[in-house]
């Protein structure tokens, strides 16, 4: 696909719609890059929005429909919560401007297919949030794969322990929507799509939220190997060798692994005494892709077709969970 390009030499402006926890890793990822500038923001809660602006030196917008109308901003980056993407996708997407969207996409299958028709129609980018598969080693893993340096892959792990409190998971779908979704779309880029899906759930750590904080799922694989997901806000992991986020892809003539440990910073996290320096990396390398996609035109690396099956996955999940099934990804 050909995106519209921009015509003039001015770094591109990002305009936030939400100014969420999630905002604040965005903001130094566009801090960081000499070819982006975040213009300005709105958010449904006024007072929360305006100190944001403050935080980032950026506009305040009354309403979003002022802030797709600013000629400045040439993008948006919707950060919202999941029920409202395709709304706030849609509106800025009929007003010219390319979209970034965060994960999990949308609520169903209809509500992407419907941004992918409004990104085609008007030759916009409209990227998924994908952001772990911008992790570099995740890349030199993807290559290995894909040369067959690993030799016939056998199999896939996605491990993610994090444990979040309750007052800040309460603000959050289920584990299955806003998490699983990570480890989902992360071993589709490595290993390809799913066949069939079996999946449990369990609540061990919240005492009054009623949705689960822990999703396992088995996956059998196109390429006939199988895939292990994780996917866990109940407890952190404390042992030698953590699976806070551990990626694993075993082959017959090799393996290669990625996880969160390779690069933790002594700093309070938003949700840890210490810092994953790697998580924020690979939002920098997310909006920095997403912006010379903007800029040049191109396929992005996680695309809407991508999305539309990650949410088929994670459907699949829920089904399974529910009715106790293996279930077909159709
Ligand atoms: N990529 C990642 O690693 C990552 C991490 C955290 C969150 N997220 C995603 O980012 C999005 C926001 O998450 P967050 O952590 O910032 O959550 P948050 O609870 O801190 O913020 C939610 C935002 O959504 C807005 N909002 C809620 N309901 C709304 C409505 N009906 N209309 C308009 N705005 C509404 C709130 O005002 C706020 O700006 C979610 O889609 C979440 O899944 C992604």
């Amino acid at each position: 696909m050909h995106y519209m390009q921009k015509k003039n030499n001015k770094p591109v402006g990002i305009g936030f719609i939400g100014t969420g926890e999630v905002s604040q890793l965005h903001e130094i990822a566009v801090k960081a890059l000499p070819n982006a500038k975040l213009v300005g923001v709105w958010n449904r809660n006024c007072s929360t929005g305006m100190k944001r602006a403050e935080q980032y030196g950026c506009k305040w917008f009354e309403t979003p429909e002022d802030l797709v109308k600013d000629p400045e901003i040439d993008a948006v980056f919707v950060l919202t919560n999941l029920e409202t993407h395709l709304q706030y996708a849609r509106l800025a997407m009929e007003h010219g401007k390319h979209v970034l969207v965060e994960k999990p996409l949308a609520f169903t299958v209809a509500e992407i297919e419907e941004m992918k028709a409004l990104s085609e129609n008007r030759g916009l980018v409209c990227m998924p949030g994908h952001n772990m598969i911008h992790e570099a080693s995740l890349k030199r893993a993807k290559s290995l794969i894909e040369n067959g340096d690993l030799g016939k892959i056998i199999s896939c792990y996605v491990m993610y322990n994090i444990h979040h409190s309750e007052e800040r998971a309460s603000t959050l779908p289920g584990i299955v929507r806003h998490l699983l979704t990570h480890n989902i779309y992360t071993m589709m880029y490595l290993v390809g799509n799913p066949r069939r899906v079996s999946a449990m759930k369990a609540t061990r750590h919240y005492e009054s939220l009623t949705q689960e904080d822990l999703a396992m799922v088995l996956l059998e694989l196109e390429n006939g190997g199988l895939a292990h997901l994780s996917a866990s806000f109940a407890a952190d992991d404390y042992s030698a060798d953590p699976w806070t986020f551990l990626v694993k892809v075993i082959g017959t003539a090799g393996t290669t692994h990625y996880t969160y440990q390779d690069w933790v910073e002594i700093k309070k996290g938003y949700a840890h005494s210490h810092t994953y320096s790697a998580y924020q990396g690979s939002i920098n390398n997310e909006v920095a892709h997403f912006v010379d996609v903007c800029l040049k035109g191109g396929e992005p690396l996680s695309t809407l077709d991508d999305a539309i099956i990650a949410q088929k996955v994670v459907e699949a999940c829920e089904k399974s969970i529910s009715e106790g099934v293996t279930v077909a990804i159709e």
